[in-house]
Formats: structure tokens, sequence, C-alpha cells
């Protein structure tokens, strides 16, 4: 077996690892961090250092590690039939059922599911329909989209556009002219620190219309939006936002794109965002919790009103001319159909919301009157913690601080609990498993202050 050192030696010589400081971890200036195995809410890497794995890989093992049900589901599938193609009316027994699976929890005016491997390309695909959509419709202009800033839609050209996020952008060319952004539903982060969250709602939908009349109505497609903020922070949007954004887009008949890439199946506690607050979307995007991240799939589940102009398109003009050699790969739609079942099994999604309840109330308690935490935030299984440097006018620490990095590096080497610093603000997010116990819980809840306690005193 090879030694710990020679692996690391491997890993700066041949690996481009993605998000990652190519030139320091080249020279070593950086950890290689081998992860060996997992099990629950756990992770073990290659020393047999065991972590409290409160970030689920990147929010995504929603069912907790080394779940045997999927693996033998998967072991089953390749052993029978590891790969066949999707195109021209192709499936496989999981496909077909897990695309049954889906639209029978999906919100009642959805028609269809796509498969495709990544957030990033649902997210691709998404635009790309909506294109073709307007395109049959007879309205050519109609094509832009509009994200939110801080906003996450994934890192390829259209997607890393459609990302409100300065790291994406800088120095990649984005975003293409067609992506504008407008205001994220951030109140904790509002300019004007007087506004109510009532006022600051209609700010956002004041500024939504304001962009859709400055661009013209008629060049805009689409909105996109997480319903809960994710990488760009983890923030819930205040009460009443997604009505009043959807009242401003149906008034300008613009299409509404929910990007349920971490919240669908269940992270808020309730089986996708729409149902949480009430969202009517035109097109779902779905990934990381369909399989848990147990095999690589996503999806996009289109209603019936965009499916009706797709068919009316192959009527008109041919097949449609999309899809990739892996679209519903057997592999991730038996991982998916497994996982869904265990989450149903198991009461996963009960779990999320009265764990996850749990664990933002305890950490509210613990750390909500720290003169160093500005808000702590959530909502099911998502929780985050925003430092400021003083409470009192909400002044914000200097980035080359480094304070979110700095207590979220402490927190694994003090007490091997790991939480995410989110890319944009010294803000320590939570997203656990959905298996997380209570007495996961309140480790993560001490860890995290006794870290804080260590940085900032
Ligand atoms: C809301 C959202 N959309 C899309 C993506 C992109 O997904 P992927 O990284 O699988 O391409 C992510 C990834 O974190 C996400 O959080």
């Amino acid at each position: 077996m090879l030694r710990n050192d020679e692996l690391a030696q491997w890993d700066r010589d041949n690996f481009f690892h993605p998000s990652t400081h190519l030139a320091q971890h080249a020279r070593g200036e950086t950890l290689t961090r081998v992860i060996k195995t997992a099990s629950g809410s756990f992770i073990e890497d290659r020393d047999g250092r065991k972590m409290l794995d409160a970030f689920a890989g990147l929010y995504c093992v929603n069912v907790g590690y080394g779940r045997q049900e999927i693996a033998e589901a998967i072991a089953e599938q390749v052993r029978e039939l590891a790969y066949y193609h999707s195109y021209v009316g192709h499936g496989t027994e999981a496909s077909i059922t897990l695309s049954k699976i889906i639209l029978d929890r999906a919100p009642s005016n959805m028609s269809k599911v796509y498969f495709g491997l990544s957030g990033s390309d649902a997210n691709e695909t998404n635009v790309k329909l909506i294109w073709y959509y307007n395109n049959i419709l007879g309205r050519p202009e109609k094509k832009r989209i509009i994200s939110r800033w801080r906003g996450y839609h994934g890192s390829g050209l259209v997607t890393g556009s459609l990302t409100g996020l300065d790291l994406f952008h800088k120095k990649f060319d984005l975003p293409v002219e067609q992506v504008i952004h407008t205001e994220a539903p951030y109140y904790f982060r509002r300019d004007d620190l007087n506004q109510s969250e009532d006022q600051f709602v209609a700010h956002c939908a004041a500024e939504l219309e304001a962009l859709i009349e400055r661009e013209g109505a008629d060049t805009i497609a689409a909105f996109i939006g997480e319903p809960v903020l994710g990488t760009g922070g983890i923030v819930p949007p205040p009460a009443g936002y997604w009505a009043a954004i959807q009242a401003v887009l149906k008034k300008h008949d613009i299409l509404l794109i929910a990007d349920e890439v971490v919240t669908g199946f269940g992270r808020l506690g309730s089986m996708f965002g729409c149902d949480h607050y009430g969202m009517e979307a035109d097109i779902i995007t779905i990934a990381k919790g369909l399989t848990s991240a147990y095999a690589p799939l996503s999806g996009s589940i289109i209603s019936d009103r965009v499916w009706k102009v797709l068919e009316q398109g192959t009527d008109e003009y041919g097949p449609i001319g999309h899809g990739w050699t892996y679209s519903a790969h057997p592999i991730g739609a038996a991982a998916g159909v497994a996982n869904l079942k265990l989450l149903d099994e198991l009461n996963l999604i009960q779990n999320a919301s009265s764990v996850g309840a749990y664990l933002n109330t305890s950490m509210k308690e613990a750390l909500g009157n720290h003169p160093n935490v500005g808000e702590v935030r959530g909502e099911g299984m998502l929780c985050a913690v925003e430092f400021v440097k003083e409470r009192v006018g909400r002044k914000f620490f200097d980035a080359s601080d480094k304070v979110g990095p700095r207590i979220s590096a402490t927190l694994l080497s003090q007490d091997s609990v790991i939480a995410r610093a989110m890319p944009q603000g010294d803000i320590l997010g939570f997203a656990p498993p959905f298996c997380l116990t209570r007495e996961e819980a309140d480790t993560v809840v001490g860890a995290t202050v006794r870290a804080v306690e260590t940085v900032l005193g």
C-alpha cells in the first residue's frame, strides 16, 4: 500500500483539484486530505482520523454515508447492465422508475424529467430548453436570464454566469451577455439598515421590476433562484419574498427556474423548496439529494406549460437536439431509486425538519449573543453563523482577516467537525446529513462555540 506522503506527492504532481488555490497546493503549502471511508455522519481519512461531516460532503450526502442498500442497488445494476443510452426512447427499469418516483413527489404542474449528471449541466439544459421554448413560440428576442447576486447555479459557461459570486466570474470573461443579475434576498446585508423585512421584500421586487423595464420584458426569458440561497451564504428569504417576486415574473411573462439542487428532496424539511415557499416553478433543477451523491445524477423537471411547447417544437423541427452519452445513466438511476426509497423508509425528511430545527435553535442559543456574531440563521437542515467585527452598525471584518476560514479550520483541528467557510463573507455553513442525531447536533454546536472562542475570544 502506498504511504500517505507518497500519495500526497502524486496528488501535487498530477491532480488538478476544483475550487483550489492551484499554486499553493502544487507547492505543498496546503494539505492533501485523503478520505478513505465513511459511515452515518462521519468520514474517516487514511490516518484513521474520524470527522463529523456537518456539511454532508458538499451538502449532498443527505441519507448519510455507508448505506448498504444503495451500494447493493448500484452493484446489482452494474452486474445486470452497466450501461445503455437513453436516446430515441431507450431506457432501463431504473431510469423509468426513477422518473415516476420523482414526478410522484414533484409539484402537480410538473410533467417530465430530463436526466443529466451534475447541477451545472442541468442548469445548462434548462437555459437551452428555455431558448428553444421561446424560439418555438416565435419570440426570438426573449432570451436573457435573470439571476441573483450570490446565487449559485454551477460553474459552466452559462451556469458560471448565472452564479452571482465574484470568484466564479473573475478572469473567466463571465458573465456572458445573456445573463443579468438582480438583488439577493439577503436581509441581513441590506444596504439600508432602517428597512423592515417587508420594506426590503418590496425593495427586491421593485429592483427586479426596474431591471425588467430597463432591459425590456420582451428580452427576458426566465428568472432563476434557489429557494434558499446556498453557497452565497445560506440565506433563507424574508417572509413574502417569493410571492412578491412571482407576481413580477407573472406580470412580465417570465418563466421561473427553481434551482433545487440543494433544497430538493428534503433539505428544508419539505420534499421541495417549491412546496416550502409556495413557488410555482416552470422548471425545477435537481441533483445532489437525488442520489445523495452515491452516483452522479441530476435532473430538470419540466412543467406541463414548457413540455407542451417542446412537443410542438419536435413536431415542427424533428427530434430535440440535446442529450449526453450518460443522460439517465443506469448506475445513477439505480442509486436514485434506492436513495429515495430510503428517504421514505427511514423518515429522513422528518428528521431533517426536527433535528434541523434543534440544531438551529441550539446554535442560536449558544452563539446568538456573541459580540462577533451578526446573525444565526437557517431552515430545515441548513444553518449558518455570520460573523461581524462589530454588531452595532453591522461592521464586517476585512476579507483578508479570513475570519470564516480560520474558524472552520479551528473547528476541524480542535474537534474534528467539518463546517464550510462560505466563499463570500465570514459565514460558517452547516448542512449535515439528514440522519444527524441530537447528540451529534450538540457536538457540532459545542465545537463551534469552542472554535469561535479560540479565534475571536
Ligand atoms: C443550487 C446549486 N445549483 C447548482 C449547483 C451545481 O451543481 P454541480 O456542482 O453538481 O455542478 C450547485 C452546487 O453546489 C448548487 O448548490
